[in-house]
């Protein structure tokens, strides 16, 4: 059965707050509310309740204290996750608390509001994983992969600091300079790639790929097509192995087609987005290849499919098309002629053309998605963007953001129990 995602429909995991700043609290607060509800701890408890994922504890400078409680947090609860978050940069602290095991710092605040991003990223390299692989895919052309693959990267590359890459494999041509903006600038390609492939270190490989000005990394496809007439899929599986050693994700653009290139794309990925328009042919195709990652195997977690130019006033029964795909996760795009098509005529990001606009907030939730894991919540006409501003207006941002959030769960306590 298909599930919208929203808020209250998976459950949250559990994160405790230690520490004295409630503006801080309220910004780590709404940073994690897609994953965790978060509940302030103002005494240790005799008895480590299991349902605590995630400890963040304050470090205001007050070294010895901190380092006496963490010890007792990570004594009591057996190694639970706990992140320091530092407003004050301190080596011996650092060292210290890295010794009682702590898994990470977080800096305040600088990183606050990318914390679900590095608490991802930590526990994949904990875990021996590599960078995360997206790849949008459509078997119908035109509905809107190429648009969402570079703003969706471009969001993805600011949660992680510039450590994301978009690939070009929209072969033989491929749109993806052209919507960044950079058809004219000399853009290092999936040939030069290749041979360097061998020698790769963290210098080379930066080196070997295009970056556009907002800091996403970009690998593209020749302008000679011939060049690509090598081009096998085990290649495709080595040059993404090789990325995502170096990167915390990679969003790739992929061709609409079932070649071998694009299977191989579809094998390393973590998430196969499925583009789709909401039309009856757009989505029999998606029903097509939904079944073709069945028979492969592939994870049905790792499916996702965005619905895009999505208009309000649905069609019933596309919605009963849409809810009878077998996939868990939808996330829908509005129709926006003029955003799309006037960023790109200006040659620039919908993030940096209409940060506001209600599609560029949907492209936000689906990176989060995406890389976080988040769960997607509904974006709503009324709600302020959340864009990069300074820290007192953030914090202004963020208990506005509460509030509404707190009068939705009230409207819906009061609705339930009506
Ligand atoms: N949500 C949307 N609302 C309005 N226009 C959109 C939307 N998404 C994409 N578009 C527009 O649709 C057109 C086609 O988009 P795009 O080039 O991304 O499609 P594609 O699937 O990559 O096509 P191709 O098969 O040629 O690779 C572009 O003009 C783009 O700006
Ligand atoms: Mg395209």
């Amino acid at each position: 059965m298909t599930q919208q995602l929203s808020a209250t429909s998976i459950a949250l995991k559990q994160a405790v707050f230690i520490g004295r700043d409630e503006d801080l609290e309220e910004a780590v607060r709404v940073s994690i509310m897609s994953k965790f509800q978060l509940e302030r701890m103002d005494e240790l408890p005799h008895v480590w309740p299991d349902s605590i994922d995630l400890v963040l504890v304050e470090y205001d400078g007050e070294s010895k204290g901190i380092l006496e409680k963490i010890s007792q947090i990570l004594t009591l609860s057996k190694g639970v996750s706990l992140y320091v978050l530092l407003k004050q940069k301190d080596a011996d602290f650092i060292i210290e608390a890295n010794h009682q095991g702590v898994q990470g710092f977080i800096e305040c605040p600088n990183e606050i509001f990318h914390i679900l991003s590095i608490l991802h990223m930590q526990d994949r390299r904990r875990k021996g994983k590599n960078g995360n692989v997206s790849s949008l895919f459509s078997l119908k052309g035109g509905v809107g992969c190429t648009a969402l693959a570079t703003n969706i990267a471009a969001q993805i590359s600011t949660m992680t600091e510039n450590r994301t890459v978009l690939v070009d494999l929209n072969m033989p041509l491929g749109d993806t300079a052209l919507y960044l903006n950079m058809e004219n600038d000399r853009l290092y390609t999936i040939t030069d790639f290749i041979y360097n492939l061998n020698r790769f270190d963290e210098n080379l490989i930066y080196k070997s790929l295009s970056q556009h000005e907002s800091g996403l990394y970009l690998l593209s496809l020749p302008s000679d097509i011939g060049e690509l007439d090598n081009l096998n899929s085990e290649m495709i599986k080595t040059i993404i192995s090789s990325l995502r050693k170096y990167f915390d994700h990679v969003v790739i653009d992929c061709s609409s087609d079932l070649s071998d290139v694009t299977l191989s794309c579809l094998d390393e990925s973590d998430n196969i987005v499925l583009v789709t328009e909401p039309s009856l042919s757009s989505l029999r195709a998606v029903n097509a290849v939904i079944r073709l990652t069945q028979r492969l195997g592939y994870l049905q977690d790792s499916i996702k499919l965005i619905i895009n130019r999505d208009t309000s006033n649905q069609d019933e029964m596309l919605e009963e098309v849409i809810d009878a795909l077998e996939v868990d996760k939808v996330a829908r795009v509005s129709n926006d002629y003029i955003s799309f098509n006037e960023s790109l005529k200006e040659g620039l990001l919908l993030k940096e053309f209409n940060p506001e606009s209600k599609v560029n907030r949907q492209l936000n939730c689906i990176a989060n998605m995406l890389h976080n894991g988040s769960i997607n919540v509904e974006v709503k006409e009324d709600l302020q963007p959340i864009e990069t501003k300074p820290w007192d207006e953030w914090l202004q941002l963020a208990k506005d953001m509460l509030k509404h959030l707190k009068s939705k769960v009230r409207q819906k306590t009061v609705g339930e129990a009506a």
